[in-house]
């Protein structure tokens, strides 16, 4: 076994910052786009949208894979893929799932979980025109998470699917389309120089459920919590 059990990062970035202290919002999606804003301009980020989504079979069998985020608001984190795909299938059966961002110039991490429900063909139809040829065409060829003979199989897919359709006209695959994963929970971590790193994490009440002493009162529903790193 490779012993890599030295290898670890000393989290000195000056923009870390305590959270809570530092918060001015108390409602989560609004301190993510916060977060968002600043990763996103930042020069050291490369994909400040890719995230980890994981999902479940029924029987509880987890997978996990990056995707990237297209959009978020208060309604949810939007994001695209083929529905016939394995992360596909089993949202089919199991229409719950997890979200987390890394962005390790910053030592942040976003963790989300919810519940997912497909977004409109409307939508998909409109984000894939807005996608370059070449990722409308890679989409076409794909009979995603199947097995492929080889490479070669696929770029004669490629090839007599560009000889069909121009730039411009080709079709959304009838089974590719968004997701929109509805945030029950979201966890902010912000790594520490000294180790002691920082866990907020906001949450919607279950019904009926007590004040505990250390939970308090977000905005618009949310409560949340500092939680031991
Ligand atoms: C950074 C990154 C971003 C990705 N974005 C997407 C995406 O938005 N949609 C997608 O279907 N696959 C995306 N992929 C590919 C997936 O990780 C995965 O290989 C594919 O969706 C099949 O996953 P599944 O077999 O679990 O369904 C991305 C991969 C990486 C590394």
């Amino acid at each position: 076994m490779a012993d890599i059990s030295g290898l670890r990062k000393q989290y000195n970035d000056k923009s870390n910052l305590f959270l809570e202290e530092n918060i001015k919002t108390k409602e989560p999606i609004q301190l993510f786009n916060e977060w968002f804003d600043i990763i996103k301009k930042d020069p050291r980020t490369v994909e400040p949208n890719a995230a980890c989504l994981s999902t479940c079979t029924k029987d509880g069998f987890p997978s996990a894979r990056y995707i990237l985020i297209k959009g978020f608001g208060k309604d949810g984190f939007r994001f695209f893929t083929h529905y016939t795909s394995r992360k596909g299938k089993e949202l089919e059966e199991n229409p719950r799932a997890a979200l987390t961002f890394y962005w390790d110039f910053c030592s942040r991490s976003v963790r989300i979980e919810g519940v997912v429900e497909k977004l409109p063909f409307a939508n998909a139809d409109e984000y894939f025109k807005s996608r370059p040829y070449q990722s409308q065409i890679g989409a076409l060829c794909s009979d995603q998470s199947n097995p492929v003979e080889n490479r070669e199989a696929l770029f004669e897919k490629e090839v007599k699917l560009k000889s069909i359709y121009v730039e411009g006209e080709v079709p959304r695959p009838p089974k590719w389309g968004g997701y929109l994963l509805k945030p029950m929970v979201i966890e902010f971590w912000q790594g520490q120089t000294d180790r002691i790193h920082d866990r907020i994490r906001f949450r919607l009440p279950k019904d009926g459920e007590p004040d505990g002493i250390l939970t308090k009162q977000g905005e618009d529903g949310w409560i949340y919590e500092r939680l031991y790193p």
